[in-house]
């Protein structure tokens, strides 16, 4: 079992010794031609044969894949400061992002974490939670419950609203889906350019796609810009983008309108893709285990007794909320974190790793590993219970770990556990007959290969408030 220390491991090894990997051949290439054909299975299967520290030779790289918990965490949170994340992969990121505080490292990346975390730590999101009620509620009124209602589709467009409301105090309305599309476009291209060495020039004929997608996503973020701008500073509501114009006016030269606009891009990205691929995971969990959905339904009627739920009430959803960590575990919205490169020479449990060499983070070994959750493919929501047998250090992290963790965990698990409790409240949800479990498709976040459809219920709450007495109907 590894210790719950992060701290280094003296070096054990002598300089020039690699743990152990798959042959490389004489360039390693075919190797990564395995990884293209399907990543989660070839990692799974190294692991397998060579364990938690995986060395793949691909000339010029050396890599190193880690899923050891302690070890990650020896990376990501003792090594934070020797370590930048893959150059490759962050000029995919940033062709949408710019260099917004997803993208940027070292001292640029400090200044702007240290600007935002004020917008997104948990006094903050508490003062949110009535407005993501209130676009759930909208949101809710407007489904069609039915034999095979696209929840996938309606939870992403009711993320992207929240941070819609969060960002810009606007809705995203009618504009949804067409967002939706192009979101999709732009993680399945830059997915697929992870594993060319580079991309061809943008302007080229038939990257139009590329352009137009990018066009569509900016010109939502300018709008918004633009109209805060033409608005009278006093009328600014209290929101991201007047947090953000406020520091661009205070230093434009630190806050160029460009950094505004990047901030924005990332929040929109980041803010609904993997909280709505989570949701939309959940969904399937409760489907496929009613009585799990039962019993998390009970607790959102004995806590809320029909209310929507406000700050105060979220933390008492305890069993709710491990449903929601379960799904998490099972299906993380970002099973693979972005691959990482050494700066300079460090020394991870015991090998002494020169500079330039990659790592590979992948959560999703360390969340389906049998050592830490025993019959691991199996949902089970009280693995999570506080009275359950303690996870190691590092074996569940969603969200990644480090001074470079989610921004938007708390945000995420706020809205995650309100729009939960507030579907529970009104709908019922089944599989349909014989429908099977969504093939599960890594395009940099994990969604289902089939944009998820199931059958839902409406729920009527019985007058006395009673869970046994409640009726379905259609
Ligand atoms: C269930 C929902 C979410 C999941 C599973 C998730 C997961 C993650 C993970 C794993 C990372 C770290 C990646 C790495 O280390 O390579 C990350 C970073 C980040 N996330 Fe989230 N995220 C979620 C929701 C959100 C939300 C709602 C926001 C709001 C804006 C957000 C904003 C960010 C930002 C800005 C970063 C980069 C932070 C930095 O580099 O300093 N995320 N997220």
């Amino acid at each position: 079992m590894p210790s719950a220390s992060s701290d280094p491991v003296p070096a054990a090894h002598p300089p020039g010794a690699w743990p152990p990997g798959p042959p490389s051949g004489l360039t390693g290439w075919g190797l990564l031609v395995h990884m293209a054909r399907g990543l989660p299975a070839a990692l799974t299967g190294w692991r397998q044969a060579y364990g938690d520290l995986v060395h793949l030779r691909m000339w010029p790289e050396h890599q190193l894949v880690v899923s050891d918990p302690a070890l990650v965490r020896e990376l990501l949170v003792s090594h934070h400061g020797a370590i930048v994340r893959w150059e490759r992969g962050i000029e995919i990121f940033s062709y949408l992002q710019g260099n917004s505080v997803l993208i940027a490292e070292q001292e640029p990346w400090a200044a702007k974490r240290q600007a935002l975390q004020p917008a997104f730590a948990p006094k903050s999101v508490k003062g949110f939670v009535a407005t993501i009620a209130a676009a759930a509620g909208s949101a809710m009124e407007r489904w069609q419950p039915g034999a095979a209602m696209p929840i996938e589709s309606e939870l992403t467009s009711l993320a992207m609203d929240v941070i819609m409301r969060m960002m810009f105090s606007g809705e995203i309305g009618g504009e949804a889906r067409e967002m939706e599309a192009a979101v999709h476009q732009a993680l399945v291209t830059g997915n697929a350019e992870m594993f060319w060495p580079a991309s061809a020039p943008d302007w080229l004929p038939w990257k139009r796609h590329k352009r137009r997608v990018r066009g569509l996503l900016a010109g939502l973020i300018e709008r918004q810009i633009g109209a805060r701008l033409a608005m009278p500073q006093d009328d600014w509501p209290l929101d991201l983008l007047s947090r953000l114009l406020e520091l661009h006016r205070a230093d434009a030269a630190a806050w160029p309108l460009a950094a505004v606009r990047d901030e924005c891009m990332t929040a929109f990205l980041a803010g609904h893709e993997t909280t709505a691929a989570s949701l939309s995971w959940w969904a399937w969990c409760m489907a496929s285990h009613p009585e799990a959905q039962e019993k998390a339904r009970q607790e959102v009627e004995a806590v809320l007794e029909g209310r929507i739920p406000d700050g105060e009430a979220l933390p008492r959803l305890g069993y709710l909320a491990q449903t929601l960590n379960e799904t998490m575990r099972l299906y993380p919205a970002a099973p693979i974190l972005m691959s990482r490169r050494a700066t300079r020479a460090l020394t991870l449990g015991g090998w002494q790793i020169p500079a330039r060499t990659m790592f590979m983070i992948p959560v999703f070994l360390m969340h389906q590993d049998a050592r830490w959750f025993p019959e691991p493919q199996a949902f089970r929501p009280e693995r999570f219970a506080l009275d359950a047998p303690p996870i190691p250090r590092g074996a569940f992290m969603p969200f990644g770990t480090g001074p470079r963790v989610c921004l938007g965990q708390h945000l995420a698990l706020a809205e995650m556990t309100v729009i939960a409790a507030m579907l529970l409240q009104r709908f019922a949800l089944a599989k349909g007959e014989g429908q099977r479990e969504p093939e599960a498709v890594l395009n940099i976040s994990l969604r289902p290969k089939v944009p998820l459809k199931l059958v839902v219920r409406r729920v009527v709450r019985a007058t006395n408030g009673g869970c046994a007495d409640r009726a379905f109907k259609t």
